[in-house]
């Protein structure tokens, strides 16, 4: 498995608008996302999906952008404030091996790891942060790129998480990426 990073400099390739008619950001989210909610977003790059998360979450909610690249972070904090969402959004800079987020057990009612598993060193250890970030019962919406990750290099990432307690609880359509709906059990 291929953990080469996304560099900065692509970072605004990312944010190509044909993206939004494949994904539909809006449409996805909204079926995880409610005003309020705690989100943690590990892998953000310049904030393609936290834009629509800040607005899901509304002015009582919080996303929290975790990502090893401060530049991808510079970017997506400009983007932030210039929608006026700054109020909703923490950005933090993670080591390769951790997203230094251990102040958030228990505290995430929903995180979205998209298209960024596949360039972490260790899925397993991935996962292990992110559940335990979950609350009981939460859900974790993991995406990654069919044209970038295969399908067994997508089932080996989806055992690692199941091994860190997360249980499948949908497969959502997503074009040109594989997802799962992981979710942390009620009574952890
Ligand atoms: C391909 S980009 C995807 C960005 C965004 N999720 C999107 O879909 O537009 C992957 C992002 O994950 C970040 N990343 C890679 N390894 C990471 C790690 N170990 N912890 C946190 N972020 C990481 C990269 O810096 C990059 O911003």
């Amino acid at each position: 498995m291929a953990h080469r990073v996304c560099p900065w400099w692509m970072g605004p390739l990312l944010l190509n608008p044909l993206r939004r008619w494949t994904i539909k950001p809006e449409k996805l989210l909204g079926n995880y996302v409610r005003e309020g909610m705690n989100v943690l977003e590990p892998g953000p790059g310049m904030g393609f999906l936290t834009l629509p998360l800040a607005r899901l979450v509304g002015p009582q909610g919080k996303v929290i952008a975790v990502d090893i690249q401060p530049k991808m972070l510079e970017k997506l904090r400009q983007r932030v404030a210039a929608a006026g969402f700054a109020t909703r959004v923490e950005t933090r800079v993670a080591t390769p091996d951790s997203l230094q987020i251990f102040d958030l057990v228990g505290a995430i009612d929903f995180a979205l790891a998209f298209a960024m598993v596949h360039e972490t060193p260790s899925a397993e250890r991935f996962f292990h942060e992110v559940a335990a970030a979950l609350r009981p019962g939460a859900t974790l919406l993991f995406v990654e790129p069919s044209g970038h990750v295969s399908t067994e290099s997508f089932a080996a990432e989806l055992a690692a998480a199941q091994a860190a307690g997360l249980t499948v609880d949908a497969e959502p359509k997503i074009a040109r990426n594989y997802a799962a709906l992981l979710r942390k059990a009620a009574t952890a």
